[in-house]
C-alpha cells in the first residue's frame, strides 16, 4: 500500500468519525491521503481533524480563490490510485448513480479514471428504499465496490442494516484491494446464455437459459484480474464492467467467435446452453400452417466445448452440465468423453438453474476429489467457483 494515493472522500453521517480513524491507519501504512469533504460533512467533523491526522490539506470546496488551489483539483482526480468515499450518504449515492457534479467530491468522482468505491452508511429504510436499492445496482454495474453496509444499531435507535462498515473493515477492503489478484492477468474465454436457432425469419428453438450464471462467472472473473471475454447468446442482462462481451445469436455464430478468441485463451468456461440441434433449413418465408402436423428436421450443432478440447494447444477446459436427472453420473460421462479438465454439475428445476437468481453446484474434475458449492446466490457461487479455478490453474503450474 505504500505511496498509493487514495482520495478519501466524506460525505454527511454521523459515521463520519470513523473515517479519522481510516485516515489513521491509511496513514500509519504509509499511503497518501487526500480528504475531500461535502459541506454536510463538515457538520459533523471537522476539516481540521482530518488535516491533522492526513498530514495534507483537506479540500471542502469546489472554487478556491486560489488558481492553484483549483488547478489541484483537476489533478487530484488524476493522481488517485483509488477513491474511496466512507461514508457515503443516500443523496451522494444518488448523485453518483445520476453523473450529478454539483460540488467537488461528485466532480472528483466524475472526472477521475481511478476506482472507485463506497461504504453507504445511513437509516435502514432509506437503505431498503428501492431507488436506493436501483442506485446501488447502477453502481455496481459500472463497476464500483460497494462495500458495506453492515446491521447493527443505528445511529437513530434502530436496528438494521445501514451501518458503515468499521475503519480496521475498510482498511482491510482498501489493503486488499492492492494486493495481487488471484487471476491477475490471466485471459478467460466464457460462453454464456441460450442459442436461438432459426426455423423462419420469425421463429426459433431455443431454451430457458437466462445466462445469470455465466455472466456472474465473468464479473467475479474481472474482478479476480482476469482479462474476460463473454461470448454471449441473447439475454437481457447488462454487460458486466470491464468485460468485452460478443453478442451472438445461433450455435453456429457463437463457434466461429469461440474459435476467433481462442488463441492465447488460458481458462474457457463454458457456460451456454448451447441448442444441441437446429433446424436442417431456415425457410426464407414464414411458415404457413397447413396441415394437423408439422414435421421438422433437425440436424447436430457444432459440440462448441468439445472442439475447444481437442484444440492441440487446449486451454483449461471447463463444461457445465445442467440436468434434470442423475446430475453426477451423466456429468462424469461428459468430463470424460468431451476430455475435459473440469465440469460443473447443477440440478435443473424449482428455484435452481437456467431461470433462478439461485442454484448449487457440484465440481468435478480429473484425478481431484468433487467440491460441492450448497444452495446460494449466482453470484456468490460464481465468486467461489473462481477461487477453486485459480487454485488449480497455480497447482498446475
Ligand atoms: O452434452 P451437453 O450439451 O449436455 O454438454 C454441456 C456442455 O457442453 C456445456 O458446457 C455447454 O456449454 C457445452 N456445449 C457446447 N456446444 C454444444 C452443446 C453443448 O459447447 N453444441
Amino acid at each position: 500500500m505504500q505511496n498509493k494515493n487514495i482520495i478519501l472522500g466524506i460525505t454527511g453521517g454521523i459515521a463520519a468519525y470513523k473515517s479519522a480513524e481510516l485516515t489513521r491507519l491509511l496513514r500509519h501504512a504509509d499511503c497518501n491521503v487526500r480528504v475531500i469533504m461535502t459541506q454536510n460533512a463538515q457538520e459533523f467533523i471537522t476539516p481540521l481533524t482530518l488535516q491533522t491526522l492526513s498530514g495534507n490539506q483537506v479540500y471542502t470546496k469546489m472554487f478556491a480563490q486560489d488558481l492553484e488551489l483549483n488547478i489541484k483539483h483537476i489533478a487530484l482526480a488524476r493522481s488517485a490510485d483509488l477513491v474511496v468515499i466512507a461514508p457515503a450518504s443516500a443523496n451522494f449515492i444518488a448523485k453518483l448513480a445520476y453523473g450529478l457534479a454539483d460540488d467537488l467530491l461528485s466532480t472528483v468522482c466524475l472526472a477521475t479514471t481511478a476506482p472507485i468505491a463506497i461504504a453507504p452508511a445511513m437509516n435502514k429504510i432509506m437503505w431498503q428504499n428501492t431507488i436506493t436499492q436501483k442506485n446501488i445496482a447502477s453502481l455496481q454495474d459500472r463497476g464500483i465496490n460497494i462495500w458495506g453496509p453492515a446491521a447493527g444499531d443505528l445511529a437513530c435507535n434502530e436496528i438494521g442494516l445501514g451501518r458503515m462498515l468499521e475503519a480496521t473493515e475498510i482498511f482491510s477492503l482498501i489493503k486488499n484491494f492492492f494486493t495481487s489478484k488471484i487471476l491477475q492477468g490471466v485471459n478467460i474465454l466464457i460462453t454464456a446464455g441460450p442459442t436461438q436457432e432459426a426455423l423462419d425469419p420469425v421463429r426459433f428453438l431455443t431454451n430457458k437459459s437466462s445466462g445469470k450464471m455465466g455472466y456472474a462467472i465473468a464479473r467475479a472473473a474481472e474482478q479476480a484480474g482476469a482479462n474476460v471475454t463473454l461470448i454471449s447468446g441473447p439475454t437481457s442482462l447488462l454487460n458486466p464492467p470491464n468485460v468485452k462481451r460478443i453478442g451472438v445469436i445461433s450455435a453456429e455464430e457463437m463457434y466461429s467467435q469461440v474459435i476467433k478468441q481462442i488463441k492465447n485463451t488460458a481458462i474457457f468456461i463454458s457456460t451456454a446452453a448451447v441448442a444441441d440441434y437446429r433446424p436442417a433449413k431456415t425457410a426464407k418465408q414464414k411458415i404457413k400452417k397447413t396441415g394437423e402436423e408439422l414435421t421438422l428436421e433437425l440436424q447436430k450443432t457444432p459440440d462448441i466445448l468439445a472442439a475447444v478440447a481437442r484444440l492441440p494447444k487446449k486451454p483449461f477446459t471447463i463444461g457445465f452440465a445442467a440436468e434434470t436427472e442423475n446430475v453426477k453420473k451423466n456429468a462424469i460421462k461428459k468430463l470424460q468423453t468431451k476430455n475435459l479438465d473440469m465440469i460443473v454439475a447443477n440440478k435443473v428445476g424449482k428455484n435452481l438453474g437456467f431461470e433462478s437468481d439461485n442454484n448449487e453446484l457440484l465440481i468435478l474434475s480429473k484425478n481431484a476429489p468433487e467440491i460441492k458449492l450448497s444452495y446460494a446466490a449466482k453470484t456468490q457461487l460464481a465468486k467461489e467457483f473462481i477461487t477453486i479455478v485459480a487454485n488449480k490453474i497455480k497447482h498446475k503450474g
